[in-house]
């Protein structure tokens, strides 16, 4: 890594740059100093999310700005935290050398990043650093809002946008959990696989589900909800937390009347680390398979990025720091 004469550290990282497609390219920029409860992590897998695409490309990020949620690496620097006294320093969290997954809300798209301790995991020597990379926000999104729809043993889960990011992962879970899985997917292409990760059923689009489900994992939003919505059980709930189609969704009066339907919102949770503990066995003893449908050097972001956009990613897109 060259020093820039007595100044901070350079790295490379994906920018955000409105000039250039998608909003971003590669650049030189300052190496992140770790805060108190934070390691450093040299990355070497970054897993892209559609969200933060959204993001570079919505004028909201100054330029410059270095995004990125997903990675998995090295720990360079042990995190640090002053003792009781205020004086005293010890370490904690994951050592030198220790592979990790780290996820953050930004500068994850750069050669070294920080991350708290709170948010990462060290991976098992058993689990690939790419597969790991892909599971804080996606698997994350799914075991959260699966969870929080409650027990599912011997339920009917819709999983739509099945063939996505979270989706993937939420059929896998919701099956492990005892589920009758509904696995709903733009076109057939999109499928594959999906009933060897634990699909009981698949559809394509809502008009082909013909029986009541209990609980609905929605990522696509729009007129795809409302149908949703109508294909809940009594005391069914649907957990909306995705907007994939970009179309809103519109509630014909009085169809949201029913005897105990809800509709919640869900949001990933801010500290992920015994979630990517608990993902991470569920990986290493192959229960969970992280799919990696699109994986290639972040020289070639701009492709990765058309290919998620584009609908051409069956699971999750990584980048490989080279
Ligand atoms: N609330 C949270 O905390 C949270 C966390 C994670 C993700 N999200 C959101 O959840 C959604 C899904 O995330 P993801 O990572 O699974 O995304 P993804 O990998 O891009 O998958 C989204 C899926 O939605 C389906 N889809 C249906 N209509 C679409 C359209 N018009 N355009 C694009 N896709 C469409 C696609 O499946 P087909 O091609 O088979 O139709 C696609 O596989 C995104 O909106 C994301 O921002 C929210």
């Amino acid at each position: 890594m060259p020093r820039s004469g007595y100044g901070p550290l350079m790295m490379r990282a994906l920018i955000v740059d409105p000039t250039r497609p998608h909003a971003m390219r590669l650049a030189n920029v300052p190496q992140p100093l770790p805060k108190h409860g934070q390691v450093l992590v040299e990355v070497r897998h970054i897993a892209l999310n559609p969200f933060e695409i959204h993001l570079a490309t919505s004028g909201r990020l100054p330029p410059h700005w270095v995004l990125g949620w997903d990675t998995a690496g090295i720990v360079v620097a042990a995190a640090h935290d002053p003792g009781e006294s205020g004086r005293v320093w010890g370490e904690y969290g994951p050592s030198i050398g220790d592979r990790v997954v780290a996820h953050g809300r930004r500068g994850g798209w750069a050669q070294r990043r920080t991350a708290t301790v709170d948010n990462l995991a060290v991976v098992p020597d058993a689990v690939d650093l790419a597969a790991a990379a892909t599971l804080p926000v996606a698997a994350g999104t799914a075991l959260g809002a699966l969870r929080e729809a409650g027990a599912l043993l011997g339920k009917r889960v819709l999983v739509t946008g099945a063939s996505g990011g979270v989706g993937r992962f939420a059929v896998q879970l919701a099956a492990l959990a005892g589920a009758f899985v509904v696995a709903s997917v733009g076109c057939e292409a999109r499928s594959r696989g999906l009933r060897e990760l634990g699909a009981g059923e698949i559809v394509v689009g809502l008009d082909e589900v013909t029986e009541p489900v209990h609980v609905v994992l929605d990522a696509v939003g729009g007129h795809q909800l409302v149908q949703a919505f109508g294909l809940l059980a009594p005391g069914g709930v649907i957990q909306s937390f995705g907007g994939s189609s970009g179309e809103p969704a519109v509630f014909p009066p009085y169809s949201t009347a029913g005897p105990g339907k809800s509709l919640r919102s869900f949001e990933l949770s801010p500290a992920l680390a015994d979630d990517l503990i608990f993902l991470l066995g569920l990986v290493e003893e192959g229960s969970l398979t992280a799919e990696i449908g699109w994986r290639g050097p972040w020289e070639r972001h701009e492709e990765a990025v058309n290919a998620l956009l584009t609908r051409r990613v069956n699971g999750k897109a990584v980048l490989d720091i080279t």
